[in-house]
């Protein structure tokens, strides 16, 4: 150690920069990156996971983060999980360790949360699981950076700027990617995968609580494949 770092303790250990930390090693977000958009679904009945997960695959997005914001999120993971184990099926609105737990033990192959906790955070690195903080702040940016993540969510987008304050952040965490969510729409979703600090976008327009109620499963594909065409035409693929 150098007499600077002494003197104003600076670490001489490298920044932390794009790859070879914690997520950049993983199968399920490069996957999730590739499919550009991922929808968050609230589902009231765990009998609609199938159908459901099988109208976002017809349409082109074999992803979905399932909240935990209903009483059979777990129950729904681990059928869509079980029977269609090539879709990147994670778990949403995880506020506790506890239900990271019960997400990851039916299946959840990542884990989102709409705030940073260090405990919920250290846990899933702990399992190996990819976890997406909700981080809006400089502060919270580097909470996640220094529990080893290179990837946070960014909620709720549009109430905190949306892509003029994701532009802002990747100045300083220019290493960071995000994961916007919140306010985002086939209107906007563009403008989002135009920044190559996002990751994918989240959104709950492509299978909307009222299509799954009503079981218009047309519906969803068809909003999966508008979304599916939207990213193809921005990232190419
Ligand atoms: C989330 O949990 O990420 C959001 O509730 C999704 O936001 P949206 O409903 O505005 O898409």
């Amino acid at each position: 150690m150098c007499v600077l770092s002494i003197i104003f303790n600076i670490s001489e250990r490298e920044p932390p920069r794009a790859g070879g930390r914690y997520h950049r090693m993983n199968k399920t977000l490069e996957t999730l990156g590739g499919v550009g958009v991922v929808p968050v679904i609230k589902i009231e009945d765990a009998g609609d996971a199938s159908p459901l997960a099988e109208s976002l695959i017809a349409g082109g997005i074999p992803a979905a983060e399932v909240t935990f914001r209903t009483s059979c999120a777990a129950e729904a993971i681990e059928a869509m999980a079980r029977e269609f184990p090539d879709m990147a099926v994670g778990a949403g609105t995880v506020l506790t360790v506890a239900q990271a737990d019960e997400a990851i033990a039916a299946g959840a192959k990542f884990i989102v949360s709409p705030g940073f906790d260090a405990a919920v955070v250290r846990y899933c690195v702990s399992r190996g699981v990819p976890v997406l903080p909700g981080c809006v702040t400089p502060t919270e940016i580097i909470a996640a950076m220094n529990l080893g993540l290179d990837t946070v969510k960014f909620f709720p987008a549009s109430d905190f700027g949306g892509v003029r304050t994701i532009k802002a952040l990747s100045a300083p965490f220019g290493h960071m990617k995000f994961v916007p969510t919140g306010g985002v729409s086939e209107e906007n979703l563009a403008d989002y995968l135009s920044l190559s600090c996002v990751l994918f976008v989240g959104g709950s327009y492509i299978a909307t609580g009222a299509m799954i109620k009503s079981h218009d499963w047309d519906a969803v594909t068809a909003k999966a494949k508008k979304s599916a065409e939207i990213v193809k035409s921005i990232r190419g693929r």
